[in-house]
């Protein structure tokens, strides 16, 4: 939720920045900073708080020139500190920058740059960005933006000026908005259009992989297709130690649902920003129906928000997927958003599902990891999970970066209608516990891999849970089924008598997520009947409850939270379990036989 600005002509630079940051303080922001420069002189003040704050600062300083950045901030990576505040400087003071989304491989590029040389003062991901610049820097700015660009991975708006290249912007734009307002004297840059309209007569909404050249005389843009440096970097290194890909990314799950709500949470607001739904903020106000559109582990997150959106925001909401949404007679009104939730972005059944609905004028939202794919792209509007690359095929961060945003949804909608301000603030402040206790999850890891070795050698197992967790059991059968070919079900606890329990018995196991809570005492009775027939079970339970030892055969124990928020810690579990039994079978986790990681077809 940050937001850049940027100016080069023959005016004073600094109030028209300064002009250009209060128009777009909308949003909220909590640091700014500019950097202003004459002939080649490059002058930088950054300040804590409001825009006053950095006037203060700036009185009696006598900032004149005739180019300049700015940027406020809104705190993810990083307090909210003067050095943490925007724009960023190189090691020499030749290059500034200012930015507005996110670095998702950061790290990776944060300990290279360091092994290099580069001094870091910051805490924030858009450091390294600057430093990047700087080792490809041999006098042409736009020349070494282009070369540290196919590095970064995420999404930007960059505003850089450099004094050794001086009267000269170069502005990047991958999936976070930058427009540039051209008048017959001067350009001027920034994230927000509300910006540039008192000051411009033409504007050009830059593009994803752009890249703009912009001196006194001149507006120059490229448009340079970032290589994915994916598939560039040695698969084991990648793998950071793990013996697949999927362990390493289960590991990282505390970190994907981190990620998903970091900068997000606004606890005593009891609110949560959303900068990609800024735009749509009012139509959402209007929407009385909501129909979510996923596939396979995607589809099971849906649901789990279908709970959330009904319960918390009171709207009604409906859960397809994409391969049936398609081919049904949908009835919709004006009133009605479709909510699309895809890890890739590129899944064809909810691309055909998405453009169904496009075609009846719904209002579009998507909820995706990849960055700049189809279904981030054509949606009307979105939120990133910023779960970072998945690549084993069975997925599994994105899922719980998935529900993180799904959560985060529930409270926009929610607090635009009737939500309660200390419920919202109870469900923002669980939000906020979550990583931790989903890294309390996985130091059960070496038990679930015990429990794994038991279980191995049964060729069916049911998965039951109801309520939040009845998705959740049959996102435990999928990644069963899906890398281990066991064959494995999940269903809601209380259909099971309809007709399943006849299949129970002593080679049939039971995987029952039975946390404490509003369902609890109906799902021990759910228990209660498969035991009756002799069907070994495995609980994952809350810690503290010593009682369900009496009745089943095994415990796997999660922490307490919110209701609406544990299946984010009971999956992880059953993430884990699949995963060993899988791995000790010996079967390739990564690649499973007969799957893709991203369906592309019909
Ligand atoms: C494939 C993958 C699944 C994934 C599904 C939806 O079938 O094997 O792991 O859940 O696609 O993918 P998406 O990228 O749309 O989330």
């Amino acid at each position: 939720m940050c937001r850049v600005s940027g100016y080069i002509g023959k005016k004073e630079t600094l109030p028209i920045i300064m002009d250009g940051l209060r128009r777009q303080s909308y949003g909220g922001y909590d640091s700014s900073g500019v950097v202003i420069g004459k002939d080649s002189n490059l002058t930088c003040i950054k300040a804590v708080g409001k825009l006053e704050n950095l006037e203060k600062k700036l009185e009696g300083q006598n900032l004149k020139g005739n180019w300049g950045i700015g940027h406020i901030r809104w705190a993810s990576h990083g307090a909210v500190t003067e050095a943490n505040a925007h724009p960023f400087w190189d090691c020499k003071k030749n290059i500034y920058l200012a930015h507005n989304g996110i670095i998702e491989n950061y790290r990776e590029l944060k300990d290279v740059l360091i092994k290099e040389g580069h001094k870091f003062i910051s805490e924030t991901d858009t450091e390294v960005a600057v430093h990047l610049i700087e080792k490809y820097f041999e006098g042409n700015l736009e020349e070494a933006v282009r070369k540290a660009l196919k590095e970064i991975r995420g999404a930007y708006g960059f505003v850089i000026i450099a004094r050794d290249d001086p009267q000269k912007i170069v502005a990047a734009r991958l999936s976070s908005p930058l427009l540039i307002g051209i008048n017959e004297d001067s350009y001027i840059i920034a994230s927000d259009p509300t910006a540039i309209v008192p000051y411009a007569r033409k504007i050009i909404n830059l593009d994803d992989y752009e890249i703009a050249t912009i001196t006194l005389k001149d507006l120059f843009i490229i448009k340079e297709k970032v290589p994915e440096t994916l598939e560039l970097v040695p698969e084991e290194a990648e793998k950071g130690g793990y013996p697949h890909f999927m362990l390493k990314e289960i590991m990282e799950e505390p970190e994907a649902i981190e990620n998903a709500i970091r900068g997000r949470l606004m606890i005593e607001e009891g609110s949560v920003k959303l900068g990609g739904l800024d735009s749509i903020s009012e139509k959402l106000r209007k929407i009385n129906r909501l129909i979510l559109v996923a596939c396979g582990t995607a589809s099971y997150a849906a649901r789990v928000g279908e709970y959330m959106l009904e319960e918390y925001a009171e709207i009604p909401t409906e859960v397809d997927i994409g391969s049936e949404f398609r081919y049904r007679k949908p009835v919709v009104d004006k009133n009605t958003a479709g909510i699309f939730v895809s890890q890739s972005g590129e899944t064809a059944d909810t691309l055909a599902a998405l453009k169904e609905m496009k075609q009846k004028g719904i209002l579009t939202l998507g909820i995706t990891n990849v960055v700049g794919s189809a279904q981030a792209r054509e949606t009307d509007a979105g939120v990133y999970t910023r779960s970072g690359p998945e690549i084993a095929v069975a997925s599994t961060k994105a899922f719980l970066g998935q529900l993180a945003t799904l959560a985060m949804l529930t409270v926009y909608l929610g607090r635009q209608r009737e939500m309660a301000l200390v419920m919202g603030k109870r469900i923002v402040s669980e939000l906020a516990k979550l990583p931790e206790l989903a890294k309390d999850v996985l130091k059960s890891a070496p038990e679930i891999e015990k429990l794994a070795k038991k279980y191995k050698d049964y060729k069916n197992f049911w998965f039951i849970g109801r309520k939040y967790n009845a998705p959740i059991a049959s996102e435990g059968a999928l990644k069963l089924k899906e890398i281990s070919y066991l064959h494995a079900e999940g269903v809601a606890g209380g259909e099971l008598k309809h007709g399943s329990l006849a299949l129970i018995d002593e080679n049939f196991p039971t995987v029952a997520i039975c946390p404490s809570d509003s369902v609890y005492e109906k799902m021990v009775s759910n228990i209660q009947e498969i035991k009756a027939r002799g069907g070994p079970v495995i609980a994952v339970a809350t810690e503290g409850n010593e009682d369900i030892k009496k009745i089943v055969d095994d415990v796997i124990y999660i922490p307490k939270t919110l209701e609406m928020l544990t299946p984010m810690l009971s999956v992880i579990p059953l993430h884990l379990f699949s995963y060993y039994v899988a791995a000790l079978l010996g079967h390739d986790v990564d690649r499973p036989k007969n799957l893709a990681k991203s369906v592309t077809v019909e």
